[in-house]
């Protein structure tokens, strides 16, 4: 078993190791900033783009395996429930700032939200720890292959969504944010190709 390995690269140890990281880069983003709501919201900034990133690795992983089988897409696709935990961490710290922020300047905090946001953030955040909690054994065997394939799937989708809409919306702000878009299309065009290789494979051998 890949989690039984003792390396910092693979299993648990590397959720371990991303989580430790992305405390020590949220406490700098922190620290750094010339006054603590600054520091709040660049902290949220930092980890909805460190989110964005594991997402996609764990979101793609299977796809890329499919599509170019090597050394580093089979570590990939070996783990993506890893690395799908490390995004969990990476947007629990999200969370964690945000409520700083709200506490901070809830003015602020109130003109970079709406009641859309918080309802479909709020759901975004139910899926992700619905989704952590069954990425453990007992509990995932307590909600049994059809509810966790649902859960998995719906919630996969769901926040593939958030990170498109998220990213999408502040286009008008810079146009920098055209690159996360493009990245967040690019897994799309990724799992739809695997789906069509794997569907055409299926057709083959039928
Ligand atoms: C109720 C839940 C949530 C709240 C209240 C919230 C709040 C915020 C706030 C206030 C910002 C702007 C920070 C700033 O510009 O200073 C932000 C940025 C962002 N959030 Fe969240 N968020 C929530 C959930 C989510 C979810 C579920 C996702 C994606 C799955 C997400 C992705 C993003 C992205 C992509 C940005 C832009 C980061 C950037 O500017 O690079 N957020 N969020």
């Amino acid at each position: 078993m890949l989690a039984n390995q003792p390396s910092f690269l693979n299993g648990w140890r590397l959720t371990a190791l991303i989580s430790a990281a992305l405390l020590a880069a949220a406490a700098t983003a922190a620290f750094m900033a010339p006054a603590p709501v600054d520091g709040a919201r660049s902290v949220i900034r930092l980890t909805a783009r460190t989110s964005v990133v594991l997402f996609l690795l764990a979101f793609t992983a299977s796809s890329l395996w499919l599509l170019a089988p090597s050394a580093a897409t089979q570590w990939l696709r070996q783990n993506r429930r890893y690395i799908g935990v490390s995004f969990a961490a990476s947007h629990f710290i999200h969370a964690g700032a945000i409520i700083a922020l709200s506490q901070l300047d809830y003015l602020v905090f109130m003109q970079l939200n709406n009641i859309v946001a918080f309802v479909a953030g709020g759901l975004a955040y139910l899926f992700i720890a619905l989704m952590t909690l069954t990425s453990f054994d007992r509990p995932a065997a307590l909600a049994g292959p059809r509810i966790w394939r649902w859960l998995h799937t719906a919630g996969a989708w769901y926040i593939w969504m958030s990170f498109a809409l998220n990213f999408g919306k502040r286009v008008v702000i810079s146009p920098v944010y055209w690159l996360p878009v493009g990245v967040v299309l690019l897994a799309l065009f990724i799992r739809i190709a695997a789906f069509r290789r794997k569907s055409a494979v299926i057709q083959q051998t039928a």
